[in-house]
């Protein structure tokens, strides 16, 4: 981003992040190591080489007065008065919610929320041609593991419209994966290629560059930069079929027409064909290897890391990805987890003890998805209207269900206590 400000004509170019660039006689050195600060320093040469005059300073931006020194700093030592910004500062981040601790919350907050707000208020009065922040297509597309980084990502969305609103220039993109930055970024490379969802594709730091240089002709307050393949990311994330954003996009896409969709797998009854065709004494490994298949494709993590012995909760599974996992289930094995063992977070194990004691003694599913899989086309209205008969006739699954995307906890919560006490009454 530095060198494409350069291309457009930025001749002083201020570069901030927490950690110091060492010293200039280093620079040799470190330019051919191929780390991250070896990167920065290619940079930086190719821009002075280019006649820029940079200032790199080692500064937090969510600390105020440190900002404000550094503001001040410039003023005395006559450089020109700042005329845009680029808030890149971010800290990426993937784990189970649950597993989130109040220290890692901050600072995965800290540099998008507070950062974006110091950098708001120290320079509203400034005559500035752009303000733009980075936000993450976490914040759009839901994304197991990337709750925090998503709430983060939410802030700049809404400051942009905020300062837009108050008649100063803002732009927010939610980017996809930019091709590059994935092996330069040291909190990228921990959590590994898994991040990037299926149906999604990286872009090139040029596509990335022609996207921004696009959208700050055109004025954009805030939109998304990534290239999806909706159909592939829709196969995979079944729930978030129902979420009103992707029925617009659908429309867009043109696949609107198409009245469902198969499951990712090709043959959906094989899981439980298979089931009854192993010998007893395999038939558990055999349950709880598709368990652990199901549930990897939810976190986005591969099988073999997931333990038969972790609970769902401590896997990362909120009640939302459980429900979706046992319609899974439900359509495909044809077995009912019962609710109140769901919510009771089971072990994968426990689990594939409820399929096992059900497998042979229900009906198989029918070979068509029940309906509440099928991608409908959405009406002009807004998303398609979905039958909640389940597979084995029990029409208990609310309607609600299917919109589960678009509920709030506290609904979702209520849901499930409405569909917890008609199982018991059935029972
Ligand atoms: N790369 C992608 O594909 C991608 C996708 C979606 C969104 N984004 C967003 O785009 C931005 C840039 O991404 P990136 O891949 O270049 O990230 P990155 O490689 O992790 O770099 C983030 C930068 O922010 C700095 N930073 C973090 N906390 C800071 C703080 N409190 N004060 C000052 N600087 C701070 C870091 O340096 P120090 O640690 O030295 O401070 C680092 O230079 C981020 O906001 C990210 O969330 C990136």
């Amino acid at each position: 981003m530095a060198e494409w400000m350069a291309e457009q004509g930025a001749h002083h170019l201020i570069l901030t992040s927490r950690t110091p660039l060492p010293p200039r006689e280093q620079w040799e050195r470190l330019g051919k190591s191929g780390s991250r600060q070896g990167f920065q320093v290619e940079v930086l040469r190719r821009l002075e080489s280019r006649g820029v005059t940079i200032r790199v300073a080692a500064v937090d931006v969510t600390d105020e007065a440190a900002m404000r020194s550094l503001l001040g700093d410039l003023t005395n030592e006559g450089w020109p008065p700042i005329r845009g910004v680029f808030h890149a500062a971010g800290q990426a981040d993937a784990q189970p919610l649950g597993a989130v601790r109040t220290q890692r919350l901050a600072e995965v907050m800290g540099p998008k929320v507070t950062g974006g707000w110091v950098l708001h208020q120290l320079l509203q009065r400034e005559r500035l041609d752009f303000f733009v922040c980075c936000s993450s297509g976490a914040a759009i597309l839901p994304s197991a593991l990337m709750g925090v980084y998503a709430a983060a990502s939410s802030f700049p969305v809404a400051l942009a419209h905020y300062r837009r609103a108050a008649g100063l220039p803002a732009l927010t993109v939610n980017w996809g994966f930019w091709e590059q930055t994935a092996n330069l970024s040291p909190a990228l490379r921990e959590i590994g290629p898994g991040i990037i969802p299926a149906g999604m594709r990286p872009f090139t730091g040029g596509q990335g560059l022609a996207a921004l240089q696009q959208l700050l002709e055109q004025g954009a307050v805030n939109t998304a930069v990534m290239p999806v393949d909706l159909r592939e990311w829709q196969r995979q994330h079944p729930g978030a079929n129902q979420s009103s954003l992707l029925a617009n996009l659908r429309l867009t896409e043109g696949i609107a027409d198409e009245a469902t969709l198969a499951t990712d797998e090709p043959d959906a009854a094989s899981p439980r064909a298979a089931l009854e065709a192993a010998a007893p004494e395999a038939r558990r490994e055999l349950a709880e290897r598709y368990l652990r298949e199901r549930i990897s494709r939810v976190l986005r993590i591969a099988p073999e890391k997931l333990d038969a012995q972790q609970s769902l909760n401590s896997l990362g599974i909120d009640s939302l990805m459980a429900v979706e996992l046992r319609n899974h289930v439900q359509a495909q094995l044809g077995v009912t987890i019962p609710l109140a063992r769901l919510l009771q977070d089971p072990t994968i194990a426990q689990l594939a003890q409820v399929v096992l004691d059900q497998v042979g003694s229900v009906a198989p599913p029918p070979s068509a998805l029940p309906s509440a899989f099928a991608m409908s086309a959405p009406t002009p209205a807004g998303p398609a209207p979905v039958s909640t008969a389940d597979s084995t006739g029990n029409a208990s699954t609310p309607e609600a269900l299917a919109d589960v995307q678009d509920l709030s906890d506290e609904e979702v919560d209520a849901l499930l206590r409405q569909m917890l006490s008609e199982e018991e009454q059935q029972a």
